[in-house]
């Protein structure tokens, strides 16, 4: 059974279909989804969603391009959002300066990434990290604020397999989705092949990034077995050993889920 570690199944683009779609989840292999906030309506909606079914857990967080959301309210909400039994991580937060090219509107990013951060070590929670084109910043403010000591995931991890190892000797997972099977991924496939097992989590983010055949198509937690076959092959080993180590690690970070299955 696969944990996915990464969803947005709050996202509009499931408004058709969302129940039809997520009632066959478990009949289909996927044993747990995290579903991961983006901006605080995103957080709302992922709350309700771990109300609703089962096997569905949250994350709630502020991402770096909705930081307009912020402010002391909306922290007090994370915190008391972040005790809820079903609620095992802050996230999704980070650095995006691929899409905020503005160095004033990145500072704030950076100041909100570590209050969001502190919130995490305050609570006890590990933090799903966002990180686009911001590959130093991100390093030098986690080792700034010892992040080796909050538990987390790089989510989407885009950046070299050299980093990647840096991040894992920091205790950090490596989120790896649909952009391993593209053949243009030539970084993300080193990396894939280069860093522990013990530290890969199988994310979709869904509904973006498409594994192939599907790529540029609605991406849900379904099309997971496309990426386990992609660090399979990679490494050389068994789809099997891919989808029971990555559930054993994402439990292992995900202590939360534990506790209430
Ligand atoms: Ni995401």
């Amino acid at each position: 059974m696969i944990f996915e570690s990464h969803a947005h199944y709050d996202d509009k683009q499931f408004d058709n279909d969302r129940e039809e779609l997520l009632s066959s989840m478990q009949a289909n292999g996927i044993e747990y989804i995290v579903n991961v906030g983006s901006d605080f309506a995103a957080c709302k909606r992922t709350i309700e969603l771990t109300h609703k079914y089962d096997f569905i857990y949250g994350a709630v967080g502020i991402h770096p391009s909705d930081i307009a959301d912020l402010n002391e309210e909306v922290c007090q909400w994370l915190r008391e959002a972040g005790s809820l039994p079903k609620v095992v991580a802050i996230g999704e937060i980070g650095l995006d300066y691929y899409w905020e090219k503005d160095p004033q509107v990145q500072k704030k990013q950076r100041d909100w990434f570590l209050r969001q951060m502190e919130l995490a070590r305050e609570l006890t929670l590990p933090v799903i990290i966002h990180s686009r084109d911001a590959a130093e910043d991100t390093l030098k403010l986690m080792k700034e604020i010892h992040a080796q000591q909050i538990p987390g995931v790089v989510h989407c991890f885009s950046y070299s397999p050299e980093l990647a190892e840096e991040y894992v000797k920091m205790g950090y997972y490596i989120g790896i989705g649909g952009v391993v099977t593209f053949k243009n991924s030539k970084k993300l496939k080193e990396t894939a092949e280069r860093i522990p097992l013990n530290h890969i989590l199988l994310e979709t983010d869904c509904p973006y990034l498409s594994p192939e055949p599907f790529r540029g198509k609605r991406n849900s937690s379904l099309n997971l077995p496309y990426v386990a076959q992609e660090i399979a092959a990679l490494k050389g080993i068994s789809e099997d050993e891919v989808i029971l180590a990555t559930r054993e690690n994402a439990l292992r970070l995900f202590s939360k889920v534990n506790v209430n299955r």
